[in-house]
């Protein structure tokens, strides 16, 4: 009898396990400062959040409230000055700097309003890139990066140039770099704010596709669109989170 409850219970626990998602980013009463001459700008002034796998997560608030450091913090791309940040449960606001760099490589994709793309390299290469500093064999990389520019729809523009592209081409460049090494989480600052509305929805398609996937989200936006796809959105104001809004239902992508 005690058995069995035992392997009910077991059940249930394997059940919830599997239903429990799990915080993969926290950040800990995150203070980052500038020191402006006498002056000291608060870009964000403690923030404590969670972010659990699986979520697509909105950020929004006026110009100058502290969006793109708060990625930035949230990416590895920069410290705090105080304050801890937590990655899978691995405190990195001690780590030092090339440690730092080989979590940023391994988990993390950073997609940015500006694409950033190697105007010298094809669009093969530049996908290519971040798994080469991974160390990833020639064979490997290439394999990879074409099955990825093949997703984002750019299968027949691998020997381009990212300036033979248009605009929303070069962001599915962008986003197929971002996820060449197999990152869980996705962070995006303005991904659309470049584009026009149909480049932008297409970019929302495919962020939509990666999220159904399990792919964590994190998105800084003004784009209303954008905002209806997530699960939840946090306001930033002074450095703050000022308001957590949370979707009961999540927009699906217009089939
Ligand atoms: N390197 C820096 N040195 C000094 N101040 C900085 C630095 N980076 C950002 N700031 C300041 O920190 C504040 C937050 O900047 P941040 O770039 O995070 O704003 P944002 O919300 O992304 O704005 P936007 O919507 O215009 O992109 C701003 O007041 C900015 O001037
Ligand atoms: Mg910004």
């Amino acid at each position: 009898m005690s058995g069995n409850v035992k392997g009910v219970e077991w059940y249930y626990a394997a059940c919830l396990e599997k239903t429990m998602k799990k915080t993969v980013l926290r950040l800990e009463k995150v203070k980052k400062h500038y020191r402006m001459g006498t002056t000291v700008v608060k870009a964000l002034d403690g923030v404590s959040v969670e972010v659990t796998s699986g979520e697509s997560v909105a950020v929004m608030g006026p110009s100058g409230s502290g969006k793109s450091t708060l990625l930035h913090i949230l990416g590895c791309l920069d410290r705090p000055t105080s304050g801890d940040m937590f990655l899978d449960g691995m405190k990195v606001s001690d780590l030092g700097e090339d440690e730092l760099a080989a979590v940023r490589n391994k988990k993390i994709g950073f997609v940015f309003q500006f694409f950033f793309l190697v105007p010298t390299l094809t669009v093969l290469e530049n996908v290519e890139l971040p798994m080469m500093f991974a160390g990833a064999d020639a064979e490997t990389q290439k394999e990879r990066a074409i099955e990825l520019l093949k997703r984002v729809g750019l299968g027949d523009r691998l020997h381009h140039k990212p300036s033979e592209l248009s605009g929303g081409q070069r962001q599915r460049v962008a986003i197929a770099r971002a996820l060449a090494n197999h990152p869980a989480i996705l962070l995006a600052d303005e991904p659309t704010g470049n584009l026009d509305s149909k480049s932008g929805s297409e970019i929302l398609g495919v962020f939509d596709e990666l999220n159904e996937e399990g792919m964590t989200l994190i998105t800084v936006t003004h784009d209303a669109s954008l905002v209806s796809h997530a699960n939840r959105v946090l306001h930033i104001k002074d450095g703050r989170i000022e308001k957590e809004e949370r979707a009961h239902t999540k927009k699906k992508k217009e089939q």
